[in-house]
C-alpha cells in the first residue's frame, strides 16, 4: 500500500506567515498529527481536546499509555483554564518564564481528556517561545498535546532531518524551521507541591527557578498527598541505537578504551568518543570518530542530540562520552547522558 506523504512546510524561525502555517493549523483542528519545531526539540502535536487524535500520537511513537503528555498553550490564561487549581507559584513562574522552555504540572481541569494525563490527577502545561510553535498554536486555536517527535525511548529530534520515517508517515503535516535553539527538552516542574518539585531538569535551570520561587525539591524528596511521579522520568530514555558508555575524565576514556573497549573491539564495532574541550582530544585514544563538544552547557545541550543522531547514522556501535562537570549548570546535560547510557 502506498504511504501517504505528509505535507511539508518550510519556513523561517522569526517570520512565520499565517498563510504558510495555515495548512498545519487546519490539520490539527481536523484531528491530524503535526510535527513542529519548538525552542527545545521538535514536537509531535495533536488537538489536546480530541482523544482520538491524541491516541494517534501514542500509536505513532509506540509510547506506553501510562506516560502523560505535555499540553502546549498560547498563554498563561489558557493554561489556567485547563487547570482545576492554578497556584500562585504557577502564575509567578509563568509571568517570569513564559513563553519559554519550562513545563508546569498542575491539577487538571475537567476539559482535559484522560488519554492526555494517562488518567492521572494532573496535567503538564507549557507555553513555548518558538515563534513558529506559538503562531501555529494560536492559529489552530486549540491546546496542542505534544511529546518530543521521536519514537518512544529514542533521541529527541532537534532538526527536521532527524525525524524518523515512522513519525513522518504518521503526520498529516510537518513544519521544518531548522534547528532548535536549546536542543534539550523543557524543564518539568510540579507546582502542586510546596516547594515545587523538579521532575525533569531541562532548558530552564534549577537556579533560575530558585531565584523566582525558592529552591525546588528534587523528585526523590517529594512527599505528601500530591506526590506525583513522572512516568517518563524512569529508565532508559533519550538513547541512541549505539551503546553509550560514560566516563568522568579523558584519562578514564583512555583507560576504558585500553582495558575493555580495545579488548573486544570486534564485538563493539565502531567506537566514537565525545569529549569536551580541545585539550582532551589529544589525550584520548584512536577512535573511528572523535567529537569535541563545547565547554558551555547551553551550547553543549544544543548540539548533544544532533551528535548522537549523527553518530548512529555513521554506524557507531559504542559511543564513549566524557561526562561534563557535576555542577548545577550541567544538570540537564548529565541527566540526559545518564539516561542514554542505561541498558
Ligand atoms: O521540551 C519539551 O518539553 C518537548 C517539546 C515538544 O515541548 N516535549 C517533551 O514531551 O519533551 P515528552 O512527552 O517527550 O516529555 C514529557 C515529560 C514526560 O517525561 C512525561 O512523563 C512528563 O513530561 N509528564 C507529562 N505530563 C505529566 C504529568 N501530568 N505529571 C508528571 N509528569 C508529566
Ligand atoms: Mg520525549
Amino acid at each position: 500500500m502506498a504511504r501517504i506523504e505528509p505535507h511539508i512546510i518550510r519556513c523561517g524561525v522569526l517570520t512565520p506567515s499565517d498563510e504558510v502555517l495555515l495548512p498545519a493549523a487546519i490539520a490539527l483542528r481536523q484531528g491530524g498529527l503535526v510535527a513542529f519545531p519548538t525552542e527545545t526539540v521538535y514536537g509531535l502535536g495533536a488537538n489536546a481536546l480530541d482523544p482520538e487524535a491524541v491516541r494517534r500520537i501514542f500509536a505513532a511513537k509506540g509510547r506506553p499509555a501510562t506516560n502523560p503528555l505535555i499540553v502546549h498553550v498560547p498563554s498563561a490564561a489558557t493554561a489556567r483554564s485547563l487547570a482545576a487549581h492554578w497556584p500562585d507559584a504557577a502564575q509567578t513562574l509563568a509571568d517570569r518564564l513564559w513563553p519559554g522552555p519550562i513545563t508546569l504540572v498542575v491539577l487538571r481541569g475537567p476539559s482535559v481528556p484522560d488519554v492526555v494525563t494517562a488518567g492521572g490527577p494532573t496535567v503538564a502545561l507549557r507555553c513555548p517561545s518558538h515563534p513558529v510553535a506559538r503562531r501555529l498554536i494560536e492559529l489552530a486555536d486549540v491546546p496542542v498535546a505534544a511529546p518530543s517527535a521521536n519514537v518512544s525511548g529514542h533521541v529527541s529530534p532537534t532538526r527536521f532531518e532527524h525525524l524518523a520515517p515512522n513519525i513522518l508517515s504518521a503526520c498529516r503535516c510537518v513544519v521544518d524551521a531548522g534547528p532548535c535553539e536549546f536542543g534539550l527538552e523543557s524543564t518539568v516542574l510540579d507546582v502542586t507541591t510546596s516547594p515545587p518539585t523538579l521532575l525533569r531538569p531541562g532548558a530552564v535551570t534549577r537556579q533560575e527557578i530558585a531565584e523566582i520561587v525558592g529552591s525546588p525539591a528534587s523528585v526523590n524528596a517529594t512527599a505528601g498527598p500530591h506526590k506525583v511521579r513522572s512516568p517518563g522520568m524512569h529508565g532508559r530514555h533519550y538513547a541512541p541505537r549505539a551503546q553509550v558508555v560514560l566516563v568522568e575524565t579523558p584519562a578514564a576514556a583512555r583507560d576504558a578504551s585500553a582495558d575493555n573497549l580495545e579488548a573486544d573491539r570486534s564485538d563493539r564495532g565502531k567506537i566514537a568518543f565525545v569529549v569536551q574541550g580541545e585539550r582532551s582530544a589529544d589525550t584520548i585514544p584512536q577512535a573511528h570518530r572523535t567529537v569535541v563538544m563545547p565547554d558551555d552547557p547551553r551550547a553543549y545541550g544544543r548540539r548533544l542530540y544532533a551528535v548522537l543522531q549523527e553518530l548512529d547514522a555513521d554506524g557507531m556501535e559504542t559511543i564513549v562520552v566524557q561526562l561534563p562537570p557535576d555542577t548545577p549548570d550541567w544538570e540537564a546535560v548529565r541527566d540526559r547522558l545518564r539516561r542514554a547510557a542505561l541498558r
